[in-house]
C-alpha cells in the first residue's frame, strides 16, 4: 500500500529515487526547463485531462476550453498543467467504443494518480468519455472537476431541422424503405452533424452531461450549454477556478458520488427519459465508489418519477432548446421532492443550497414540463426480469410502443450480427409484424463487446409495408438517440451462458411491462438439452487488451466494468468462464 500522499503542487508523488530530496530538485529542474517561473512552479497544480483528438469531431473545439480552463486556473492562483488521455470519438473505433472505456478509465485514473496534481479537470464529451474520466477520478479520489464539450446545435435540410443523431436514423429507415433515394440520402448526410460538439439529442452524451451534473461533478448549469455558444468557455475558465476552490478545500470525489447522489442522478435520467446506455455507465461510476446500483430500486424510481423532458428521441426538442428553456437546474427545481439535497457537490455547496439560490429562471414549459402536467407519469426507463433475463434487461419504455408493452410472440432468432446483416432484408425470411426479433452473442461477453447493435432493422419486406416498430430483445446496448420497441443488456448474456443463447426459431417470448418480466415460455428440460448441445466457446484473446477485457468483463447490472476495477472485486462474480469467448 503506497504511503499517503501529504506534499501539494509538483512536490506530490515525487517519482522514486531513493532520494526524495533529488527526487523533487530534478523534477524542478526539469519543470523549469518548461519555462514556468519559480512563482509558476511554487503554486497548487491543477491537471486538465485533455481528450483532444482528430478521430473525435465531438471534441474539436476541446484545445479552446482547456485555454480557458487554464485561464481560470492561472487566475485563482494555480498552475494549470494540461495532459493527454486517450479519445473515444463514438463513430471512429472498431469493434465499439464501450469495449474501450474501461481502458481510458484506467488511462485517466492512473494518469491523475501518477502524476502531480491538487486537483484535476475533466475535459470530455462524448459518450465514453465522460464515465470513462468520472470512473478514473472516483478511483483515483483527487479533487476532481468534470467540464464537457457540449452538445451540437441542430442543421437545416430543406427547411426541416435536423441534429444527430436521431434523425440520422429517422432517415437511415426512410431509405431503407425505399422512400429516398441515394442522392437524396447523401444531402441528409452533410445536414446532420454542422457544427462541433456531441449529438444534438438526449443520447449517451447529453444524459451523461445531465447525470454528472446531477451528481455533482460538474458546476451548476453547464451541462446542456451548446459547445459553440460563448457561455461554454466561460464554463470552462469557471471550471478552473473551481478546480482551485476544490484543491485548497481537498474535497474529493468521494464525498461527492454517494449512494444518494447516485439516487438523484437515477432520478434526473428517468425524469430526462434518458440514454439506456446512461444506467450502465452510472453503474460503472457508482461501482468505483463501492455502489452498487440495483435494478429493482430504479424501478421503484421509475414508478415515482415522471418524465418532464420533451427532447428527441422521445420527444421533439434539442439539446439547444433545453439550454434556451432552463437547462438541469429547471428539472432539478421540479424534482426537489423528490432529490437528496443533502449532497454535496463540486462547489462545496450543497444540492440543497444550490436550489435554494438559483433564481427561478425562464423556463419553457414546451420542454421542461412541470410535475403537475409530466409528459409521463413515470419515468422513462423500466428494468425487466425473468426466465430470459435472471439478471435483468433494461425497457426504455418511453421510446416504445405501449401496444407491445403486455405481448407474447414468436421468436426470430439471429445467432449473431453477421447472421443479422445476412438474413434481415432476404425477402425468405420467416416473419410478421407480431414476431420478436431476438439478436444473440452482441453482450459483453461476446466477440462483438457489445456493440449498439439492440436497434434490429425491421426487416425489409415488413419496412416497405410500412411496419414502423416491432418489440426487438437483445444482449446489446442501443444508441440514446435510437428509439422503438427493444429490449436491451439482457444479463447474463448468451455468450456467457444466459439463456438469451438458448432461445430458437419459433420459441414463444413473453414481456409484461406492468409485471416487469421478460420471460422464454420453454421447459427446463428442452432448455437443458439445448444447453447440452452448445458448442464450445471461441478461444478466448490470448495477448494484449483483448485478453484483459475477455478476463475481467462484468455484465450489464455491474456496468460492464472489469470486475479489478471496481470498489470491491470480491463481491462480484465473474460470469461463466466456459461460455465466454
Ligand atoms: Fe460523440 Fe454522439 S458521436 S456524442
Amino acid at each position: 500500500m503506497a504511503e499517503k500522499e501529504t506534499a501539494t503542487g509538483l512536490s506530490r508523488n515525487l517519482s522514486t529515487y531513493g532520494d526524495k530530496d533529488f527526487a523533487r530538485y530534478l523534477r524542478m529542474s526539469f519543470a523549469r526547463s518548461m519555462g514556468h517561473s519559480n512563482e509558476m512552479l511554487s503554486r497548487p497544480v491543477v491537471g486538465i485531462a485533455s481528450t483532444y483528438s482528430e478521430f473525435n469531431n465531438c471534441h474539436r473545439l476541446v484545445p479552446e476550453l482547456v485555454a480557458a480552463v487554464k485561464r481560470g486556473v492561472i487566475s485563482a492562483g494555480g498552475l494549470p498543467l494540461e495532459f493527454p488521455t486517450i479519445s473515444l470519438g463514438e463513430v471512429f473505433l472498431n469493434p465499439t467504443s464501450i469495449y474501450f472505456r474501461n481502458l481510458m478509465a484506467m488511462d485517466t485514473e492512473e494518469m491523475i494518480r501518477g502524476q502531480p496534481m491538487d486537483a484535476v479537470v475533466l475535459v470530455g464529451g462524448c459518450d465514453k468519455t465522460v464515465p470513462a474520466q468520472l470512473m478514473g477520478a472516483v478511483s483515483a479520489d483527487v479533487p476532481a472537476i468534470q467540464l464537457v464539450t457540449g452538445p451540437m446545435m441542430t442543421g437545416r435540410w430543406r427547411g426541416e431541422r435536423l441534429g444527430a443523431c436521431t434523425d440520422c436514423r429517422r432517415f437511415w429507415a426512410r431509405y431503407r424503405a425505399g422512400e429516398l433515394d441515394g442522392p437524396t440520402i447523401g444531402e441528409v448526410e452533410g445536414r446532420l452533424a454542422t457544427t462541433a460538439g456531441t449529438c444534438a439529442v438526449m443520447g449517451t452524451a447529453s444524459s451523461m452531461a445531465l447525470i454528472a451534473e446531477a451528481l455533482g461533478m460538474m458546476l451548476p448549469g453547464t451541462a446542456a450549454i451548446p459547445a459553440v455558444h460563448a457561455d461554454r468557455i466561460r464554463a470552462a475558465e469557471m471550471s478552473g477556478v473551481a478546480a482551485m476552490r476544490l484543491a485548497r478545500s481537498g474535497m474529493r470525489p468521494s464525498d461527492i458520488v454517494t449512494p444518494a447522489s447516485v439516487e438523484n442522478a437515477l432520478r434526473v435520467l428517468l425524469a430526462i427519459s434518458g440514454s439506456t446506455n446512461a444506467v450502465l455507465h452510472l453503474a460503472a461510476v457508482a461501482g468505483r465508489a463501492g455502489i452498487s446500483l440495483d435494478l429493482a430500486h430504479l424501478n421503484a424510481l421509475s414508478d415515482s418519477t415522471p418524465v418532464l423532458v420533451d427532447l428527441k428521441p422521445t420527444g421533439a426538442n434539442y439539446m439547444e432548446d433545453l439550454f434556451a428553456g432552463g437547462g438541469l437546474g429547471a428539472i432539478l427545481r421540479e424534482l426537489k421532492p423528490l432529490l437528496n439535497l443533502d449532497c454535496m457537490t463540486v462547489t462545496g455547496e450543497t444540492l440543497g443550497e444550490r436550489l435554494g439560490g438559483e433564481a427561478a429562471d425562464y423556463v419553457d414549459p414546451s420542454v421542461v414540463h412541470s410535475r403537475a402536467s409530466p409528459l409521463q407519469p413515470h419515468g422513462g426507463l423500466v428494468a425487466l426480469f425473468g426466465t430470459l433475463a435472471p439478471n435483468g434487461a433494461i425497457l426504455k419504455r418511453a421510446a416504445a410502443d405501449p401496444r407491445l408493452f403486455e405481448h407474447t410472440g414468436r421468436a426470430v432468432v439471429f445467432a449473431s450480427l453477421e447472421d443479422l446483416a445476412a438474413r434481415i432484408d432476404d425477402p425468405d425470411l420467416d416473419v410478421e409484424e407480431n414476431d420478436i426479433l431476438v439478436l444473440q452473442n452482441a453482450g459483453p461477453g461476446s466477440a462483438a463487446c457489445m456493440p449498439e447493435a439492440g436497434y434490429l432493422p425491421i426487416p425489409a419486406k415488413l419496412a416497405r409495408r410500412g411496419v414502423k416498430d416491432m418489440l426487438r430483445i437483445s444482449d446489446a446496448r442501443m444508441s440514446g438517440t435510437a428509439y422503438g420497441s427493444v429490449v436491451l443488456h439482457v444479463s447474463p448474456d448468451s455468450a456467457s451462458g444466459g439463456p438469451l443463447g438458448l432461445v430458437r426459431d419459433d420459441d414463444r417470448i413473453s414481456v409484461s411491462v406492468s409485471e416487469r418480466r421478460l420471460d422464454l415460455l420453454v421447459g427446463e428440460d428442452e432448455l437443458a438439452r439445448r444447453r447440452a448441445a452448445l458448442p464450445p466457446a471461441p478461444q478466448a484473446p490470448q495477448r494484449g487488451y483483448a485478453r484483459l477485457y475477455s478476463q475481467e468483463i462484468l455484465q450489464a447490472e455491474h456496468g460492464c466494468d472489469f470486475r479489478f476495477l471496481t470498489r470491491f472485486p470480491d463481491r462480484i462474480q465473474l460470469s461463466e468462464p466456459s461460455r465466454r469467448r
